[in-house]
């Protein structure tokens, strides 16, 4: 069983999700998840997981205008968060310090964190992307992690929404290297791993069946229900 994520980043109005459900209709034994924008949240009722793409450094409740915690969006019926986003740490600037403090936040309200990383252009054509990644990993994994909480997505900052998908070798090594990394950070939990970046429905069969390949997180190609559909049933078909 593989895990099949969309992330529609801010697109989207209820009615466009309410049309979208309208012909969402996989036939799969997959895990589906999909990460809404807030407002869409509790648009809908779904028949799979529903997580948020971020969430705030607070806890609880407080004075933090505009800031939405961990705990609301468990009380939402949200099951997963996605913290560190190469969009969240490369647009809006943040940094693995604040990436862990969100994901522990997260498992601490009870929400299944997917923990994001990924190299820009640069650091995998300086032949760094190893050790690049390594550092995020130890810098942003939670400490109050348990096992089966957390699932890594491996997106190479260089395909997200380029067209750009990496090669099934490049993708199985980062995949075995960060299993090995993992191993370390966070000895004897049970940790998925995805790939994201520039998932269609047609690279999805090959990029799910690639060696350490657990699920994908898909962006573009989750905003229309037919292409995402096929996404989800790609590894059976
Ligand atoms: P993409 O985005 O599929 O549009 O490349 C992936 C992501 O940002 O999660």
């Amino acid at each position: 069983m593989k895990m099949i994520l969309g992330n529609w980043k801010m697109n989207g109005v209820p009615a466009d999700l309410w049309a979208w459900s309208e012909s969402f209709k996989p036939q799969t034994n997959n895990e589906i998840g999909l990460f809404l924008p807030y407002p869409l949240l509790n648009a809908q009722p779904m028949q799979f997981k529903v997580g948020a793409q971020d969430l705030s450094r607070f806890e609880g409740s407080g004075a933090f205008t505009g800031e939405v915690s961990a705990d609301m969006l468990k009380s939402m019926g949200v099951s997963m968060a996605m913290c560190g986003h190469s969009e969240r740490r490369h647009v809006m600037g943040e940094g693995d310090d604040l990436v862990k403090t969100k994901a522990e936040n997260a498992l601490r309200a009870g929400l299944h964190v997917i923990l994001c990383v990924g190299e820009k252009l640069e650091t995998r054509e300086a032949g760094s992307s190893n050790a690049y990644v390594e550092a995020q990993i130890a810098a942003s994994f939670p400490a109050n992690a348990a096992d089966g909480r957390v699932t890594v997505a491996y997106e190479p900052v260089w395909a997200i929404g380029t067209g750009k998908v990496a090669g099934e070798d490049e993708i199985a090594a980062m995949h075995a290297h960060i299993k090995d990394v993992l191993k370390r950070v966070a000895p004897g939990q049970n940790i998925a791993i995805v790939y994201g970046g520039s998932v269609t429905a047609d690279n999805a069969a090959a990029i799910l069946k690639t060696q350490g390949v657990d699920g994908v997180l898909v962006g573009g190609a989750s905003l229309k229900p037919g292409p995402f559909q096929k996404i989800c049933e790609a590894d059976e078909a």
